[in-house]
């Protein structure tokens, strides 16, 4: 059985003060849950003080990025030690905004991956098509060429989480159905059994993608849907305690 994860990625949002306040009013909100696995990813400003409010909570802690180095010079860029240091369980590689704007590639996405894990973070890899590539008919293509890139000479899955997050449907309002998500999915979940045998059963492979309250219970009925990273909606605690409490 493969526990939920439902992720809040908070993305350039929120103060300290604002992230703070955020994050009690998730702790309160999911101190009575028995199962799935709640995660927010604040700023890297906010992850002290967050983690801080966090502490006596189920809530893990997450970045929405990293470098693959453990320190030197590198001017800007976030260590995995340094990540660990402030209490992250989870970081977010190759989200589709790092890759559109900071450029970066599966070969950058796979040395994070590689560097999280060796660093005992939890990855949580995304990828996705976008709106252009669904209409040529090369979904499947471009999203196994991300996870077969991401994944390169990492054999074990045990700690690795992926995101499927089709380019379109973030920060649109335009959700996947459940059947477009599923198909995805289902392609990813044959792709990690096809590399990694049976291991990859186990495997939580989250949706993302304009996920709010009102559309999560049809998305996590899908057989191979495992939870949620979710962008905007993770901002007011009502939107995001309200998918928590959808989940099974
Ligand atoms: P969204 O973002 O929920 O605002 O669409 C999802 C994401 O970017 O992870």
């Amino acid at each position: 059985m493969r526990k939920w994860i439902v992720a809040g990625n908070w993305k350039m949002h929120n103060t300290i003060a604002e992230s703070v306040a955020l994050a009690r009013t998730v702790k309160e909100g999911t101190a009575g849950l028995k199962s799935g696995e709640v995660v927010v990813a604040p700023p890297f400003t906010a992850l002290t003080s967050v983690g801080e409010a966090l502490k006596g909570s189920s809530v893990a802690l997450a970045a929405q990025n990293m470098y693959c180095e453990d320190k030197g010079a590198y001017t800007g860029e976030v260590s995995p030690l340094m990540l660990k240091d402030v209490g992250c369980t989870y970081v977010i590689i190759g989200h589709s905004e790092r890759r559109k704007y900071f450029i970066e590639s599966d070969e950058t996405v796979n040395l994070k991956a590689k560097k999280a894990l060796a660093t005992g973070l939890k990855p949580i890899v995304c990828v996705g098509e976008t709106d252009g590539e669904r209409n040529k008919g090369v979904t499947e293509a471009v999203v196994g060429r991300q996870v077969r890139g991401a994944l390169a000479d990492i054999d074990k899955l045990d700690n690795v989480v992926i995101a499927y997050e089709p380019v379109w449907a973030i920060g649109t309002g335009m959700v996947a159905t459940p059947a477009q998500a599923e198909d995805v999915h289902d392609f990813i979940r044959r792709l990690l059994v096809e590399i990694y045998g049976c291991m990859a059963a186990d495997v939580r492979i989250l949706y993302g993608g304009s996920v709010t309250k009102d559309n999560i219970a049809e998305l996590i009925a899908m057989e191979d849907i495992d939870g949620a990273l979710v962008g905007g909606a993770s901002l007011k605690a009502d939107g995001f305690l309200g998918i928590i409490s959808k989940m099974p």
